[in-house]
């Protein structure tokens, strides 16, 4: 048993589609919690006018009955407002007519920091809207909603996750470079509260937890992180203690509540950095795919910086890799069974956070 997401739509087309499969029946989900989310994607300083636009609201299409899940495939939509602008070029058929409205001219500039060039070269485009219209980050909206029914299934075992920035001066950095038409990037921080002992397994990097965050998030510290490679071993790790009853903690967390690629019991936190967005209003050098000719990169609608919605984009990450660790770990096809599952096993074991 394991939790899979499975996800398709571009940027300017008319959706974004999400399957998720591997969910227990049963599982109460609450629609404004999700569009909640959504909304706290769309938020933060620095991001363009295109959120004003998009108001994101999550559809279901399948997999659910009166708000309960039915244990089969949950299908979710986030519509694409911004569609009714790019009703031609994003057209997925072939339309009657001259070309017109947005994306109707084909993008041969391709922009340094994106997947332009590396997606035209790869598929053999001679627009490369063709690539960077699926590698938008346009596509976490539908992953956010797929974050927010994990952290529902997480809740009924008593595990938490958070995202948060932890760049400072972010604003300030951003109204200078928004000044300079340049762009940042930073640094997020998740921190799973409440995860039991003993998810994830030890060896490869389909079974270990650290590596299954990682794969989910990218440029990526646990616990203490790249700083423990510069510590001596009785300052890197974490002791283990016995309170009177005979549970086990540990006084800190250099660790990031993963030893050996498996849940330790304590807090699991996942730093990501993100590099600075690569549109920028005063465009970086480039070069015409189609004259070979130098130029500059594409210049379109664009966010200054996406830090604090990366922090959303990251806890539902990291929300889903822990629900699917969980799922494989616990199993059972209703949420009864799972809870079941989880509760007997936490009963069992000599385990105390902090
Ligand atoms: C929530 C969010 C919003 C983003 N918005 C933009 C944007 O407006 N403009 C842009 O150039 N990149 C934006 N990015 C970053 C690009 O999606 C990303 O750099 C690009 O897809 C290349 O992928 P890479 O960072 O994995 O190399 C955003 C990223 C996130 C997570």
């Amino acid at each position: 048993m394991t939790l899979l997401l499975t996800t398709a739509g571009e940027s300017h087309g008319p959706a974004l589609v999400a399957i998720v499969t591997g969910l227990p029946a049963g599982l109460v989900l609450d629609r404004d919690a999700i569009d909640a989310d959504l909304a706290r994607r769309q938020e933060g300083y620095g991001r363009s006018p295109r959120q004003k636009l998009e108001r994101d609201q999550v559809e279901v299409l399948a997999g659910l009955r009166h708000g309960r899940t039915l244990g089969t495939p949950l299908a979710l939509v986030v519509r694409n407002r911004d569609h009714a602008n790019w009703e031609w070029g994003m057209s997925p058929w072939p339309r009657e007519g001259e070309a017109s409205g947005k994306g109707s001219k084909p993008v041969t500039l391709p922009r340094p920091g994106h997947a332009d060039l590396a997606g035209a070269l790869k598929f053999d485009l001679a627009d490369a809207r063709d690539a960077l219209e699926r590698a938008s980050a346009r596509q976490t909206a539908v992953a956010v909603a797929a974050g927010a029914v994990a952290k529902a299934l997480l809740g009924e075992i008593g595990i938490s996750v958070e995202g948060r920035v932890v760049s400072e001066d972010l604003e300030q950095r951003i109204d200078e470079a928004r000044a300079e038409r340049d762009t940042v990037g930073g640094v997020v921080e998740v921190v799973g509260r409440g995860v039991p002992p003993g998810l994830g397994s030890y060896a490869t990097k389909d079974e270990r937890l650290d590596a299954r965050l990682a794969a989910g998030l990218m440029g990526v510290e646990i616990g203490a992180g790249f700083e423990l490679a510069e510590r001596r071993g009785s300052a890197a790790h974490d002791e283990i203690l016995a309170d009177e009853q005979g549970a086990l903690y540990r006084e800190t967390n250099f660790a990031g509540g993963i030893e050996g690629g498996v849940s330790n019991g304590e807090d699991v936190v996942v730093r990501a950095a993100m590099k600075p967005l690569p549109t920028l209003m005063r465009p970086l050098r480039s070069v015409d795919l189609e004259t070979g000719e130098a130029g500059e990169a594409l210049v379109e609608r664009s966010d200054v910086a996406a830090v604090e919605a990366l922090a959303v984009v990251a806890e539902a990450a990291v929300a889903f890799e822990l629900a699917r660790a969980a799922r494989e770990k616990f199993g059972g096809d209703s949420l009864a069974d799972f809870v079941g599952a989880w509760r007997a096993y936490v009963e069992r074991i000599p385990w105390r956070t902090r």
